[in-house]
């Protein structure tokens, strides 16, 4: 048996920034990293943009790096087989056991599948982008389900294959943007994209990802580390075809059946006909939505959001979200002693501050290990601990469709009854929307290169009264910086 003071499960971000994050505070106390994957995921080039936006890239490394690094961490590659809290012990698949003085879960979380079908693939991770890849080289049409980033990302990215996507909403990216920002992004769509205008590459491969092997293979204990800001850049997104893209939407539908061609044929059911040289009677599986269409296609991409790999903890009896996600209290404590939660496993059970929402996504990842990293040493130190600043207002950068995109705050008027909301549209050049209540300033969606993002940033978190403001707001030749100097 090994034992050391904090053990960190999971070698995603979270987990990552959490042993690191440790390992600089105690550098004399033993931290373990667990995971189930030689490669771990690493934060670089981070900065922050504003007080609460951060910016950063991910690089993936071989664990090694980390013990190089950070001379207190130890990385062991084993996969988790089931945890005791009473005992603070955790037993890996080899029959090991390592106990801990804290623990802290960073377990992530995996795509939800709509159908367990050899020709439906989840996205979500480094290991099912390839797979999704290889499948893409021999494609003629797919057919995308969902509406989150992945999604969308997805269906721009993809060349020299038709798409058919089909989200559950009245329009396109709905879960981040609203309606009026996804028409502003969605000429981009059909667009032909020039190679001198794609995003710089960010996400770098330093070690070549091996073949899933047995071990990772292993659906419910094994977690690949989810996919981050720009998974797709450094990826070779091509279809069969030669020439590009063609996107089809159908809004407002959702999955309601998936057949293969002899079950399409016995149903007595028949494909509809999609716009195209290729007959409907060829395709590997077709596709029934709720308005009644059938699609065939090479194979689904299931992109419709993430559920928090708990069910390893199934037996724990662990306090659990509606979102399946563990619950944390505001210093990322679970409801059982000495074990902590962090990132996407995780749900933000506290009562949040008037402009944070949880989203998973990487940038609150990151936040999360690193606050949970702080509250283990508070504890173990006995002391007090305040709640990070990056939870008092809700910040992320992106990109949609090759535009800059700033969310803050309650960007989608989240839980808002009354709000007022203020646009600034310049066709292929900026979109601006403010969210207001009572007069202040609760949200901002803000695409292209605005330049705002500090100054709303400080409206939002000084619930500055705009009654008289308000008109002038927006208005492009105003700098509303100088009123406040
Ligand atoms: C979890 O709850 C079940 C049912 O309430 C109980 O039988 C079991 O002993 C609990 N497990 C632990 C580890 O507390
Ligand atoms: C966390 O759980 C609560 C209630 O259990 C739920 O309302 C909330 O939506 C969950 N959070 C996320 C991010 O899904
Ligand atoms: C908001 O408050 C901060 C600090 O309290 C101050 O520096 C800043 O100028 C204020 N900004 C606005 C727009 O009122």
């Amino acid at each position: 048996m090994s034992s050391c003071d904090f053990l960190v499960l999971g070698g995603g971000i979270a987990g990552v920034t959490c042993a690191e994050t440790l390992s600089a505070l105690c550098p004399s106390k033993s931290i373990f990293l667990l995971t189930a994957s030689k490669l771990i995921k690493a934060v670089t080039n981070y900065h922050k943009v504003t007080r609460t936006l951060e910016q950063f890239d991910v690089e993936e490394r071989h664990m090694s790096t980390m013990e190089a690094e950070c001379a207190n961490v130890k990385v062991i590659q084993k996969i988790v087989k089931s945890l005791d809290t009473d005992k603070h012990e955790v037993l890996t698949n080899d029959g090991s056991v390592i106990q801990y003085g804290m623990l802290c879960i960073c377990t992530g979380a995996k795509p939800k599948v709509i159908a367990d079908n050899p020709h439906v693939l989840g996205i979500r991770d480094t290991e099912s982008v390839q797979a999704f890849q290889r499948r893409l080289h021999n494609a003629r049409r797919i057919i995308v389900v969902g509406n989150g980033g992945i999604a969308t990302e997805l269906v721009y990215e993809v060349e020299g294959c038709d798409v058919i996507w089909a989200i559950k909403d009245a329009s396109i990216t709905s879960n981040f943007i609203d309606p009026g920002a996804a028409q502003f992004c969605l000429p981009g769509l059909n667009a032909d994209k020039k190679l001198a205008d794609r995003p710089i590459k960010r996400l770098k491969y330093t070690e070549q990802v091996s073949a899933p092997s047995g071990a990772t293979n292993r659906a419910s204990a094994a977690y690949g580390s989810a996919l981050g800001p720009d998974w797709m850049v450094d990826l070779e997104m091509t279809g069969s075809k030669e020439r590009g893209h063609r996107i089809h939407v159908d809004y407002e539908v959702e999955v309601a059946g998936i057949y293969s061609p002899t079950e399409l044929s016995d149903s007595g059911k028949s494909a509809t006909a999609f716009e195209g040289s290729l007959p409907d009677d060829c395709w590997p599986v077709y596709v029934e939505l709720t308005n009644k269409k059938i699609y065939g296609c090479d194979f689904v991409v299931s992109a419709t959001g993430v559920v928090p790999n708990t069910e390893l903890f199934a037996p724990n009896n662990f306090s659990i979200g509606a979102d399946g996600g563990i619950n944390v209290d505001s210093t990322m404590q679970t409801s059982i002693a000495d074990v902590y939660a962090a990132g996407d496993v995780c749900n933000a059970s506290w009562e949040h501050a008037p402009h944070w929402l949880q989203m998973r996504l990487w940038s609150q990842a990151r936040q999360m290990g690193a606050y949970a990293a702080k509250c283990m040493v508070a504890r173990s130190q006995g002391a007090d601990i305040h709640m990070d600043f990056c939870f008092e207002l809700f910040a992320h950068v992106t990109k949609f469709f090759n535009y800059k995109v700033i969310l803050l705050g309650k960007f989608n008027a989240q839980d808002l009854q009354d709000h007022e909301l203020l646009l600034r549209v310049t066709k292929g050049e900026e979109y601006v929307k403010v969210v207001l209540q009572d007069n202040r300033m609760q949200g901002a969606v803000l695409i292209g290169d605005t330049n705002l993002e500090e100054t709303f940033e400080n409206l939002i978190l000084n619930q500055t009264d705009l009654t008289l403001l308000k008109e002038h707001l927006l208005e492009p030749n105003v700098d509303i910086e100088d009123y406040f100097d």
